[in-house]
This record gives structure tokens, sequence and C-alpha cells, in this order.
């Protein structure tokens, strides 16, 4: 049973994905978001909801404790987001760490030049890259509400195929992830529909 840590659990994939979790695993959920009582509890017996913002770094440290997987959701300031996992996953002797990112970053998009507005991604990512994590970076398309739809994968260097990845493709793949000890470790993979 994999003990998962979201954070920014309120953002539209993680609660995607957290549907995901119950329905397809035993996994236990700890849900860590920002102004948390927006959020109703999807399954009481196997998550719980902590209010927290990731730039508090004891709050975030506090809330690692006997998790096994970190699943980073999150948007706006990533370098900094992305530097307090970092150092709370550190201290709090955690490795695994699944981190949501965008297609773009390494200009692997044929026809596309997203310049600044991905910035940040690009940022944290070589953060992340540059720590002694078992990350894995997922840089998606842009999300469709497609049901039952797969996704394919490429590797850092490969140009990014197609543009669009559905939501549940996406979030089996994040689930995976989280599930498979081992799986696609220190890699930075586009996610597109399959
Ligand atoms: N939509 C697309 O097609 C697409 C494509 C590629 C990549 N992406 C990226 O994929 C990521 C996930 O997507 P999404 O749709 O789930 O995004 P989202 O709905 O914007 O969710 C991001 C979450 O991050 C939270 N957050 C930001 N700063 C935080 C902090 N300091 N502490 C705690 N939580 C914080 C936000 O919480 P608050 O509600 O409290 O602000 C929000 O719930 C985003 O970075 C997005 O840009 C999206």
């Amino acid at each position: 049973m994999t003990r998962v840590l979201i954070l920014g659990a309120n953002g539209g994939l993680a609660r995607h994905t957290t549907r995901m979790f119950l329905k397809n695993t035993d996994a236990t959920l700890t849900l860590y978001l920002r102004r948390a009582s927006r959020l109703q509890n999807p399954d009481p017996k196997r998550a719980r909801i902590v209010d927290g913002d990731v730039l508090d770094a004891a709050a975030l440290v506090a809330v690692m404790k006997d998790q096994d997987v970190v699943y980073a959701n999150l948007a706006g300031d990533m370098k900094s987001q992305a530097d307090a996992i970092i150092n709370a996953m550190q201290a709090a002797g955690l490795g695994r760490l699944i981190f949501i990112s965008s297609m773009g970053i390494y200009g692997e998009v044929p026809g596309e030049r997203y310049r600044s507005v991905l910035d940040p991604y690009r940022d944290s990512a070589v953060a992340i890259e540059a720590s002694n994590l078992d990350y894995t970076i997922l840089r998606p398309g842009w999300f469709t509400q497609e049901r039952g739809r797969g996704s394919r994968i490429t590797q850092k260097g490969e140009p990014f195929q197609g543009h669009d990845v559905s939501l549940d493709g996406l979030s089996d793949l994040i689930v995976k992830l989280c599930t498979t000890p081992g799986l696609h470790i220190r890699q930075s993979l586009g996610v597109s529909n399959g």
C-alpha cells in the first residue's frame, strides 16, 4: 500500500488523479493544499486533507513524515516550490518525486517557441535534475477531457509527439509512476495522447 503525498491537491489534474488513485489502487493519500476548506474529502478512509503552502518549509517537512512518494501538481513560482520540495524531501529522508511540468521546456515541441512563460517550469526542472532525488518530471501537452484515452511518452532529447493529452491518460501514468517502484527514475518525459 503506497502512501502518496499530493502537493497542490486542489489543482484540476490533481483532483482527476486523486479519483483515479482511489478507483484503481489501494494507495493512501495525503491531500496538501492552501485553503483546505475548498476541498471535500473524497474518501475519508483512505485520504486525509492537510492545509498548507508548499513554501512553508516546516509544514512541508512535517507532512512528509510517513510518506513513500511525493506527487507535485503546482503552478506559479515553480522554482521556489521545487527548491522547497527538494529541501523538505532531503530533510524527511524521502526520495521519490513525480513533478508536473509542461511540454516545451527544452524547446522540444516542433514549430513552437514558448519563451518566458515557461521559465518557471524550465528553472524548476533544472533544480530537480540537479538534485539527488529519484525524480520523474512529466511534460504534458494540452489537457483534454477525452475518456479512456492512453498516453505515449517521449524522452528528454527527443521531439515531442502530438500536442494534446487526455486527463485520463496523464492521470493513469501518474498513478503508475507513484505505485510502481523504479519506473522512469531520473527521467523527464514528454506525455501526449497515445
Ligand atoms: N492545462 C493544460 O493544458 C496544461 C498543459 C501542460 C502543463 N500544465 C501544467 O500542469 C500543472 C498542473 O495543472 P492543473 O490543471 O492541475 O493546474 P492548476 O489547476 O492551476 O493547479 C495548480 C495548483 O497549484 C497550487 N499551488 C500553487 N502554489 C502553491 C503553493 N505555494 N502551495 C500549495 N499549492 C500551490 C494551486 O493552489 P491554489 O488553488 O491555492 O492557488 C493550484 O491548486 C500546472 O503547472 C499547469 O500549468 C497544464
